[in-house]
């Protein structure tokens, strides 16, 4: 079977938890996707696996090189690319330039954007028309790091309105799903609970109609993980040990054996 975003709507419908990971490369879709896992998002925190202090560096060809070694990798699960910061904001125009190339370049099924404001609702709007498949993401929004910074969205009455406000005006400009990141789980039961698209929870509690994290943080493999992030297994740790293996056995002349 292969994953589409009305799957995603089906399963909301049928309170079957959605369930999403990142990958960036061939090696980890491949692995993602056969474990099991329904959506796959080729994040644009894919800055921290190069080496940047945030998304804001990510480039579009860097995205679709990326896009492109995972959509090899998978046969089941829906991918979808980020559009990384001023690859759409600028103009509609812009948004489909840009979603275009993803779409033309890489074999994913759908793009992601961050925010809501009228401009991004239009551009939204204009994109599904066209017949891209967009995903929404409000709460934190990585990409508004030096207005946002790191800090959990929602907290008081206001901003919670706001941030459901949002997430109703995306389902209406048309998005298939919405990524909530790093707000009250309170917050995250009520918007989950007033829109008929799936919610994609990332730090936004229990009762999101989905999952996602970034995998290097499940995985044990990032210097830091955020406050709401689980860590499954420590590969750091086992990739160290491995390497000062491999280290100390070619020294003493026991790798390669006879
Ligand atoms: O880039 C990313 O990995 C994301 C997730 C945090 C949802 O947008």
């Amino acid at each position: 079977m292969v994953i589409t975003p009305q799957k995603l709507t089906e399963w909301k419908r049928q309170k079957r938890p959605i369930v999403a990971l990142t990958a960036w490369d061939y090696i980890t879709a491949q692995l993602l996707d056969a474990a099991g896992v329904d959506l796959i998002l080729v994040g644009d925190s894919m800055a921290v696996m190069l080496g940047y202090q945030n998304t804001l560096p990510i480039t579009l060809e860097a995205m679709l090189h990326h896009a492109q070694a995972v959509c090899r990798g998978v046969e089941r699960s829906l991918v979808v690319v980020d559009l990384p910061f001023l690859t759409y904001q600028e103009s509609i125009q812009q948004a489909m330039h840009s979603a275009g190339r993803v779409f033309k370049e890489t074999g994913a099924q759908a793009v992601k954007l961050e925010g809501a404001y009228p401009q991004m609702l239009e551009t939204i709007s204009r994109l599904v028309q066209a017949g891209i498949p967009v995903m929404g993401h409000v709460g934190l929004t990585p990409q508004s790091i030096h207005q946002l910074g790191l800090r959990q969205q929602g907290q008081t009455p206001e901003q919670a309105e706001q941030i459901l406000e949002q997430a109703l005006a995306l389902e209406h400009a048309g998005v298939f799903a919405v990524v909530l990141e790093h707000i009250p789980a309170e917050l995250g039961l009520n918007i989950t609970n007033k829109l008929s698209i799936p919610t994609i929870g990332i730090g936004a509690g229990v009762d999101c109609d989905g999952q996602v994290l970034v995998t290097s943080d499940l995985l044990g493999l990032s210097q830091r993980q955020p406050p709401f992030a689980k860590v499954y297994t420590n590969l750091r740790a086992q990739i160290t040990q491995a390497v000062q293996d491999f280290c100390v056995e070619v020294r003493n002349r026991e790798f390669p054996s006879k």
